[in-house]
């Protein structure tokens, strides 16, 4: 069974693919657009569910969205068709544009970039002057176990994880200044993790006759196992809307 249709399955009862719930994702973009003319990228765009936010209500919003994976771009080529947004098949890390925007989001996929800091170096590249950058990131709420570190990796190679207060000192220390933020609640980091898990496991349920049934049961009780016996309470997901200390780009 394909990575993308275990994705595709998993996410219908939560088409934001990170842990918030549309409240506070929404809010969180309300935030980021005070004027509603802004141009809006976003990196990892997955389903679109941030852009849909973002155009909802704001026909004076340009947006472009990118991901690698052209089986969610077509998912949210479907999902924001007639809305002003652009959906490029891509690289993350090698989109360019001839012009900047004034919000860049990056959410749930700085591992595009190699990390945190990587993200927001390359995001710092489209942004125009006095624009913000909304980034979604994993932090650990509790010194991570040797089962944490296995399945989100010990940091070697990217830009590892640390404390949320360390994580934030140095996104500041780079240049950065939060002009709001975001804790994902335990629940709301549960509701990810039960959405993903009960979704595909219902899926596989309800249909025994395809090939692929055993597979997704499979795939939904490990990711249960990792989650329940390895960083349930010792992962957290912090958004963090930002702008340049200096006032620039
Ligand atoms: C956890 S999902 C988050 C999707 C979306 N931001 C959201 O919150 O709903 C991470 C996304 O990053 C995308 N991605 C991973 N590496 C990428 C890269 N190098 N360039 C563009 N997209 C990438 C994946 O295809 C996936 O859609």
């Amino acid at each position: 069974m394909e990575r993308q249709r275990i994705s595709a399955i998993a996410h219908r009862d939560h088409p934001i693919a990170a842990p918030l719930d549309p409240d506070s994702a929404d809010r969180l973009v309300r935030w980021g657009l005070p004027v509603g003319d802004e141009r809006v990228l976003d990196l990892g765009c997955g389903r679109g569910a941030w852009l849909e936010l973002a155009v909802n209500g704001r026909p004076d919003i340009q947006a472009v969205g990118v991901d690698l994976d052209a089986e969610v771009i077509e998912e949210a080529r479907k999902a924001l068709a007639g809305e002003n947004v652009e959906l490029e098949v891509g690289d993350a890390a090698a989109f360019t544009s001839e012009e900047p925007f004034e919000l860049v989001l990056c959410m749930g996929a700085t591992h595009a970039f190699g990390g945190l800091l990587p993200t927001l170096e390359a995001a710092r590249r489209h942004l125009a002057p006095g624009g913000a950058v909304l980034v979604g990131d994993g932090y650990w709420e509790r010194e991570p176990g040797p089962a944490a570190l296995e399945i989100f990796g010990d940091g070697s190679g990217t830009d590892p994880y640390t404390d949320l207060a360390t994580t934030v000192d140095r996104v500041v220390q780079a240049g950065w200044t939060p002009v709001f933020g975001y804790t994902s609640t335990a629940a709301e980091l549960d509701e990810y993790e039960w959405c993903w898990t009960g979704t595909l496991s219902e899926w596989a349920l309800d249909n025994p006759e395809d090939p692929d049934s055993p597979t997704a049961l499979k795939a939904a009780r490990v990711h249960r196992e990792e989650w329940l016996h390895g960083y349930r309470g010792t992962f957290g997901f912090v958004s963090l809307l930002l702008r340049r200390t200096d006032g620039g780009a």
